[in-house]
């Protein structure tokens, strides 16, 4: 019997207590860590990629459609390059919306003024909604 106990025990020491042993699974335990490591930055990298294109063609997406209300709405009068050279638009006196002054406007005076309405430019709050006209507001920044 304790010859037993004492095969059993050199048994293990041998398997597990043996440097070797433990330096190869370390290697191992190493190894796989690194693979899983590897795997996740490759699928981290995916997935920040098609996040990203997704993004940009949400924002491109947001970008036509806010051009398009731009055109809808104030082209009439500001022109769909913003220079207001129209026939409402001198008729009205618009503000070219391209002129660095106009430009350097806060983005919240416009949509103030985009909701509200200034002089002869009517306001928009029942026409567009909220976000609709801070688009509209960021979009006119661009022309
Ligand atoms: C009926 C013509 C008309 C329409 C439509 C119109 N505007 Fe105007 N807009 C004007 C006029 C006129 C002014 C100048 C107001 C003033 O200073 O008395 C003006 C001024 C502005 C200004 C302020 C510029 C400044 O002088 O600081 C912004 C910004 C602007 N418009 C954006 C828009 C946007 C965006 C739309 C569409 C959602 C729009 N406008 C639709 C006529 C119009």
């Amino acid at each position: 019997m304790k010859r037993n106990v004492f095969a059993f025990c050199s048994f293990f020491e041998l398997n597990f207590d043996s440097s070797a042993f433990h330096d190869r699974r370390f290697v191992k335990v190493k190894k796989v860590l690194k693979s899983v490591l590897v795997v996740t930055f490759i699928a981290g990298g995916i997935i920040a990629f098609a996040s990203t294109g997704t993004a940009e063609a949400n924002n491109a997406v947001g970008v036509a459609a806010t051009r398009t209300l731009y055109r809808q709405h104030c082209g009439e009068c500001h022109g769909n390059d913003g220079k207001s050279n129209t026939k409402k638009g001198r008729e009205t006196e618009a503000s070219d919306l391209t002129d660095p002054g106009v430009k350097g406007n806060a983005n919240d005076k416009n949509i103030r003024i985009i909701t509200n309405g200034k002089g002869e430019m009517p306001g928009f709050k029942r026409k567009l909604s909220p976000s609709q006209i801070a688009s509209v507001a960021r979009y006119i920044k661009t022309l």
